[in-house]
């Protein structure tokens, strides 16, 4: 798309932010654009003014007359309340302008939190939160530049032309706006060639970002391999890059700025030599040449002031590029979709013939059924990257299905609201990531309205108790960046207490207790018997003691289901699920005995 389509449709796309339902706000611009044409009026008027003092003060024996007094005061009042106005209206803009920015991005997050799994798993947390802050500090460029520098210069401008007409005749009015064109020509052609540099620079800021942050993010990594000069190498380079294509845009803006100070001057010159031409041949007298001379200078000032704001405004859109592709990439068609449909009991969840693959090379699920009704338990096994996540990520609507469906109460779950389908599940994922907060804080948000003691009987039930009794500061203990300073256990552990104080009508334990001992492990199935009764559960699980007591146990192959029914029926079968219960018994024994 061209350019200046792309900027204009950012614009577009940002001005609802500004002009938001709120009255406040509201009041505040139109303020805000009242002061901008009081300002203009001071500004024009002050040459005028002066025009008339020259005059006065050309008479020969002239005396401080009553009104040459009053001349020269209004001259001094009116520039300072041209300034102090200025002020005013900045002052003014800020909260519209602020408010605007925080509209935005809690609208934008909202929005990357409703993005498709598939950008999540693409993105790079770097890049995308070094975008998004350099889209905070451009918005402010763009809208302050556009209402507080460039729409009022341009009028200014014309007024100023029209007075020029008036008095003197088309040459100077046609003399000033010639310039002031060209000098808008020039700077918005070679602002926008400066601006390819920048949005390398922008391009190069992201990576560099990214870098750092999958530095950081793997920092373990990098001790247990001891490659800390490797990634301080890999960092360099990038900052290298950055640091080039930096300087390069810095030294193009600067020209920029040369060139656009020539076109100044030369106006400039033009139009003080002409006027100062006819001043000498009489055609006018030195109070004329002082208002022409003043108008010229007065621009001169905001022109320059202009070129540096639209270098800016430029800079802010070419900011915003990135994060507005973002913004205008689509919801998750699955997540957003729905009839709202929202059931209060779950009756039953359906697979039927459901396959699936992440690209459309490889089937990860291949015509897989099953039926799951509430109060019972469905185990899942099978080998490692069998597709056994991948059925709870598809009941989570995580990914559309190539084919098949899935229902819950005999419903088909895309046509179900995802949140009153989120109401009924509840997940211990088999990766677990916390936030960087207290354990406690961690389980509540499970559910963020439960009250202090719920939150610690799903503690106990969790057996989490003699872990937070070692602690100094108990539940209140901060967990480090994604859980980092807990074991495997213990984050399995906060998870399974977290999801148990939501109470989902469905659990779904996907290797959720893979990291604990076969003794933890009995205690939390013992302490959560009771609920297991009501509840339903879709149990994944490597270690098949795990499941046994399910109702119903698939046996994942590839994708397919290559062999179902109850731990005994199983066993009778003499199949794969046989042959690896008697594998994990022989070698649970060993270990005992050892
Ligand atoms: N987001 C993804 N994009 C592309 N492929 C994926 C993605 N997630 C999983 N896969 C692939 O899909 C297959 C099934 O993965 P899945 O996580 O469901 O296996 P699994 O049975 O849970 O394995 P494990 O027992 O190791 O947890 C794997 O081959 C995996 O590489
Ligand atoms: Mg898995």
């Amino acid at each position: 798309m061209q350019e200046r389509f792309k900027n204009l449709r950012i614009i577009k796309d940002l001005l609802p932010f500004l002009w938001t339902k709120e009255e406040k706000i509201r009041s505040l611009f139109i303020f805000a654009f009242g002061l901008i044409f009081i300002s203009i009026g001071l500004d024009l008027s002050i040459p005028l003014v002066l025009k008339e003092v020259v005059s006065c003060l050309a008479i020969p024996d002239q005396s401080m007359t009553y009104q040459l007094s009053l001349l020269l005061i209004a001259y001094g009042i009116i520039w300072t309340l041209s300034q102090v106005i200025q002020n005013v209206r900045q002052i003014i803009m800020v909260k519209p302008l602020e408010s605007c920015i925080r509209l935005f991005c809690s609208k934008f997050f909202d929005h990357l939190h409703s993005l498709p799994m598939t950008f999540h798993m693409d993105r790079k947390t770097g890049a995308l939160t070094n975008a998004l802050e350099r889209a905070q500090h451009g918005f402010p460029d763009v809208f302050w530049g556009l209402f507080l520098f460039v729409i009022p210069t341009i009028i200014e401008l014309f007024l100023a032309a029209a007075i020029l007409c008036y008095f003197y005749g088309a040459i100077y009015g046609v003399l000033l706006l010639f310039i002031a064109t060209v000098f808008i020509i020039f700077t918005l052609y070679v602002t926008k060639w400066a601006s390819h540099f920048q949005t390398m620079c922008n391009d190069q800021k992201s990576k560099t970002n990214a870098n750092i942050v999958d530095s950081l993010l793997n920092f373990t990594s990098v001790k247990y391999f001891n490659n800390k000069e490797h990634e301080v190498l890999k960092c360099d380079i990038h900052l290298k890059k950055r640091e080039n294509l930096l300087v390069k845009y810095t030294s193009t803006m600067e020209l920029v700025q040369i060139g656009q100070n020539l076109i100044i001057g030369a106006g400039l010159i033009l139009l003080t030599y002409t006027a100062g031409k006819q001043t000498l041949l009489n055609v006018y007298d030195v109070s004329d040449f002082v208002l022409i001379n003043g108008y010229v200078l007065q621009f001169a000032a905001p022109l320059g002031q202009m070129g540096f704001i639209a270098r800016n405004m430029r800079r802010g859109l070419n900011e915003f590029s990135d994060i507005m592709k973002i913004y205008r990439t689509n919801r998750s068609p699955s997540l957003s979709s729905g009839d709202s449909y929202s059931p209060d009991k779950l009756e039953s969840i359906e697979f039927k013939n459901v396959s699936f693959g992440y690209n459309s090379s490889r089937l990860v699920l291949n015509d897989v059924s099953f039926t799951l009704d509430a109060g019972k338990t469905i185990g899942i096994v099978g080998e490692t990257g069998s597709g056994k996540s991948t059925i709870s990520s598809l009941l989570f609507k995580f990914y559309d299905v190539n084919s098949g469906k899935i229902f819950i109460n005999n419903k088909d779950i895309q046509n179900l609201d995802s949140s009153s389908l989120y109401k009924f599940l509840g997940i211990v994922p088999q990766d677990v990531t916390l936030f960087n907060t207290s354990i406690y804080e961690n389980i509540l948000f499970g559910r963020p309205s439960a009250q202090k003691e719920e939150v610690e009987e799903a503690i106990k039930l969790a057996h989490l108790e003699p872990f937070l009794k070692k602690l100094p500061d108990h539940y209140d203990t901060i967990v480090g960046e994604r859980g980092l300073k807990l074991s495997g256990g213990e984050k399995q552990r906060i998870a399974i207490a977290r999801v148990l104080l939501k109470r989902p009508a469905l659990y779904v334990f996907d290797e959720a207790t893979s990291s604990l001992d076969l003794k933890t492990e009995e205690t939390i199935m013992n302490n959560i018997a009771p609920l297991l009764k009501n509840s339903t559960f879709l149990i994944i699980a490597h270690r098949l003691s795990t499941v046994v007591n399910a109702d119903e146990i698939l046996v994942l192959h590839n994708g397919v289901v290559r062999e179902r029914g109850t731990h005994r029926s199983l066993l009778k079968e003499e199949g794969n699920y046989a042959l690896l219960w008697k594998a994990q018994e022989e070698a649970h024994k060993k270990f005992y005995a050892a």
